[in-house]
Parts: C-alpha cells; structure tokens; sequence
C-alpha cells in the first residue's frame, strides 16, 4: 500500500537519509527505529509528502505520490513530532477548521468531533483557546486530527509525546484495532515496549541508513537477544547508558 523505494535526503550536502526501501501492506504496522538525529522524521516529512526527496521516491498504492499528491493527501492521516496548531482556536473551532479543508459534510463532522472530544477526554475543554492546553491535551487533538477522515494510511511521528498513562495506553489499542481494521501504518518512535506490541514490522535506522529491517519477531531476535529493546541498544551501538550516566553525575558534582 505504501513504500519507500532508495529513498534518500541530503541536507546542503549532508545526508539524513540515505537509499531507505520498506513496504507497508494493509494490517500491517511499520515501526521506525532509530537514536536522536538518525532521519525518521526526514523519512516521515518525505511520507506524508512535505519534503522532497534528494533521490528515490514514495509510492502509493504502486504510484509515485507527487502524480497526485492531493488524491494521496485525502487517503492519508499523519501526526507530526511538533504540533503547529493556532492556538487562539479552541480544540473544536480546529478540528472544525481541519474537517472542514478535508471537504467532510458539516453536520457529520460535528457530530463526529464531539465523540471523539468525549472519547479523549477533551470534552470539558472543547471551547477553550489550545493555547491553555497542556502537552497532552495538544497532542490528542494532533491525533484527532489525523482520524477524522478515516484515512487508509496513518503516519505517526513520535504519538506517545506529551500523553499522560491512561492517554498512552488507549493510543496503543486503538493502533491495535486500527491495524485489525485494514489501515497500513508507519509508527515512529522511541518507545519500544509499545513498538513491541503494536507493529508487526521493524525497522531500525542509523545515521540515515537501514541496518536491520524485518519481522517483529526476526528482528527482535536478531543476535540471539531476547527484547527489541536489547537487540535494538547492540545494533545501534549506542555508548553504554550506565556509563555516561556516571561521568555526567560526576561533572555535575565537580566543584
Ligand atoms: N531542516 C533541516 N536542515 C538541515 N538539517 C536537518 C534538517 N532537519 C533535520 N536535519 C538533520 O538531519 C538529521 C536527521 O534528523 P531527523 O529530524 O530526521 O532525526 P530523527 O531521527 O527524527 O531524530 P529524533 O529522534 O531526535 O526526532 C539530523 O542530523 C538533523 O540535524
Ligand atoms: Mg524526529
């Protein structure tokens, strides 16, 4: 449904990303991996079609997204790293505002935003300026957002941000369902006892470039380690967490 095909981006001259490839069917739940600074959300602005690859290209449904990036917009739900919502609208008078560009019939649309406002427990707070919201209450409306024309494909950057536990918890089987459902989806983050539960596949970036990508299960298992989590610290060989801790304590202990 959707795939990466020798995706790459350069910035200036400095790769970010570089000759990426994956698909993503139907029911089936992609998650992105990778340290700070490694490309996934390079690779998601190149998704969701807002950022021009250097090479390679995005097809949906086998077509490049740029023949018709419009008709792929409409199929598509995406919740970005950063939310960039106007705060001097309130959560409904937004989600009014996005449902209302989407070309959703007026009546539907209301009606749908209030059981989701009630589902998220944002009801309460639905004609007050975003700009009071907290983290969390900003971040349900971002994925409200990305719901409301119940797209085919979702792209999710980082989801978990800001959501408090219950949030998290009812984000994580809600994906579970939306995957049961038929919709492809591309899941990024650092969470990986979610990304353990939720996605069938993996991916595993560093510093642009692909070095593990499979199943679930093939991945996790990679090296004979027994959690993503584990598989995922040696592949990326990161510096030894414990390590750095201490020299940081003792710096900020030096006089
Ligand atoms: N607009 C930009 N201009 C120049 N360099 C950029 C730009 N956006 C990202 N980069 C660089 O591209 C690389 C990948 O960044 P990206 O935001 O894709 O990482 P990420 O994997 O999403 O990281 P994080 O886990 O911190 O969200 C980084 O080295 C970053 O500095
Ligand atoms: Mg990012």
């Amino acid at each position: 449904m959707l795939e990466a095909r020798t995706l790459s981006k350069r910035y200036a001259s400095v790769p970010a990303v570089s000759n990426v490839n994956f698909s993503i069917q139907p029911a089936h739940v992609l998650g992105y991996l990778g340290p700070n600074g490694s490309g996934k959300s390079t690779t998601v602005k190149m998704l969701a079609g807002l950022l021009e690859p250097s090479e390679g290209c995005v097809l949906f449904q086998g077509q490049d997204i740029r023949n018709d990036l419009a008709g792929y917009k409409r199929r598509l739900g995406y919740v970005p790293e950063e939310a960039n919502l106007y705060p001097y609208l309130s959560g409904r008078e937004y989600l009014e505002l996005v449902g209302g560009l989407r070309g959703l019939e007026t009546s539907w649309l209301q009606k749908r935003i209030d059981e989701f406002l009630r589902l998220f427990s944002l009801y309460p707070s639905r004609h007050v300026a975003i700009a009071t919201y907290s983290k969390g209450m900003r971040q349900r409306i971002l994925i409200t957002a990305a719901l409301l024309h119940n797209p085919d494909v979702l792209i999710f950057d980082e989801p978990l941000s800001g959501l408090d536990v219950t949030s998290a918890l009812i984000f994580r089987h809600l994906v579970q369902e939306l995957k049961q459902a038929g919709k492809a989806i591309f899941y990024c983050s650092h969470v990986l006892e979610v990304v353990e539960k939720v996605c069938s596949h993996v991916l595993v970036l560093r510093k642009g470039a692909v070095i593990a990508y499979g199943s679930l299960q093939d991945v996790a298992g990679m090296q004979s380690m027994q959690t993503l989590e584990q598989t995922f610290s040696r592949l990326v060989e990161e510096n030894d967490a414990e390590d750095v801790a201490r020299k940081l304590a003792e710096l900020t202990l030096t006089q």
